[in-house]
């Protein structure tokens, strides 16, 4: 008796996924890594392809990488070191839900050179204040980092209705979208949206293989930048770095884990297939499903918003969020502990220590029969 409520964290893949990782594998051990890799050659261009397709953007504004932070760091590097970071202050605007590996990673360059950090208010609607962005966002802004949705509550911030805002006060500012939480949660249109980057792993709603992740940076941004890493190769001359790629592949690595690169395509093509819309749909119904079972039992407090898809949390008053969590691992149900404290959460969000439920599309009501008895069980 079991119940998967941790999608959030890494939704497992299905059979064709798994299936084509194994047989890349097979194939690297009977002709070789580097053959193996040449004849996928075109199946990695799809797998671009279609998280092109899923964010709204051209399969070259795709670049491969291992995780989120990893993408995150490629492109922002590139664009601090490009506004001259090693020679003035740089200065970042980011919400306050942005997620600990961004922080740290900010964190950790302000360690290395001058680099200022405003976090915006949180907003009563559990997303971020536009009042308090446009307070902070101003023509030497540098970048600004905003989260589609947050790891520990699921809300949605309408990023389409504050970047454009924004963009007036700050022309040169990159504008930057952690989709974790969302791709092949919602539809997205990073046109409509009107970033100039956007990332996440693999892993989540996507539900790719671990150890993945890409960004899209919008073409005439990836051809601008030159990444801390050059791609294998590029040529450098004084100041300048010649035969890079002329699309967003200069920001991925010679050597990654081909097989689950693969095994990222196929699942982001099997949500194509099934259709974002789709899937968006059936996860808000599975959240709504959530809440009831949650809503008037003994001890437990839901956090978040009622209009939260994908991720609900509560806590429990008597238990506290820790136990409860331990609790219904122990009755079968995966689900997430999420402290409230950094370092989940550096940039301050303010969030309770909270059990996270995270549903997908195939979430079933059996499933949910499970979690209501276990929470019977467990409160
Ligand atoms: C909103 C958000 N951003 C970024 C990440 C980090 O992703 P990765 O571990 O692939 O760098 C997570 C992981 O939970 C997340 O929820």
């Amino acid at each position: 008796m079991s119940a998967f409520l941790n999608h959030a964290g890494a939704s497992p893949p299905t059979d064709a996924v798994v299936r084509r990782m194994v047989t890349h594998l097979q194939r690297e051990q009977e002709i070789g890594g580097y053959e193996a890799a040449d004849e996928a050659a075109a199946e990695i261009a799809s797998t671009r392809g279609s998280l092109a397709r899923l964010v709204g953007g051209l399969p070259a504004e795709i670049a491969l990488a291992g995780g989120a932070t990893d993408a995150f760091e490629r492109v922002m590097f590139a664009h601090l070191a490009d506004r001259g970071f090693f020679a003035h202050p740089a200065r970042i605007v980011v919400d306050p839900f942005t997620y600990s590996s961004m922080w740290l990673a900010l964190s950790r360059w302000a360690q290395i050179r001058p680099l200022h950090v405003d976090v915006a208010a949180p907003a009563d609607d559990g997303t971020v204040d536009q009042d308090s962005l446009n307070s902070l966002v101003d023509e030497r802004t540098d970048a600004v980092l905003l989260t589609h949705m947050p790891t520990h509550q699921g809300t949605v911030t309408d990023a389409g209705r504050l970047f454009p805002s924004l963009r007036d006060a700050a022309p040169a500012a990159l504008f930057v979208l952690d989709i974790s939480q969302t791709v092949g949660q919602l539809p997205i249109d990073v046109g409509t949206i009107g970033c100039d980057v956007a990332f996440a792993p693999g892993r989540k709603f996507l539900r790719g293989p671990r150890g993945t992740g890409f960004a899209w940076v919008r073409h005439d941004i990836a051809t601008s930048l030159d990444p801390l890493s050059l791609a294998f190769g590029s040529t450098v001359a004084g100041a300048s770095v010649h035969r890079q790629p002329d699309d967003a592949t200069r920001f991925e690595t010679f050597e990654r884990p081909i097989a689950a690169l693969l095994g990222l395509g196929v699942a982001a093509a099997e949500a194509l297939v099934i259709g974002v819309d789709t899937i968006a749909s059936r996860i808000a119904d599975r959240s709504d499903a959530i809440r009831s079972i949650l809503d008037g039992r003994n001890g437990i407090r839901r956090l978040g918003t009622d209009s939260d898809r994908g991720i609900v949390t509560f806590t429990h008053d008597a238990l506290g969020a820790a136990e409860a969590s331990q609790r219904l691992v122990a009755a079968g149900i995966a689900n997430r502990y999420m402290a409230g404290e950094p370092p989940m959460c550096d940039a301050g969000g303010g969030f309770e220590d909270s059990v996270r439920l995270s549903p997908h599309h195939i979430t079933t009501d059996d499933e949910l029969a499970r979690l209501a008895d276990a929470l019977g069980r467990v409160s």
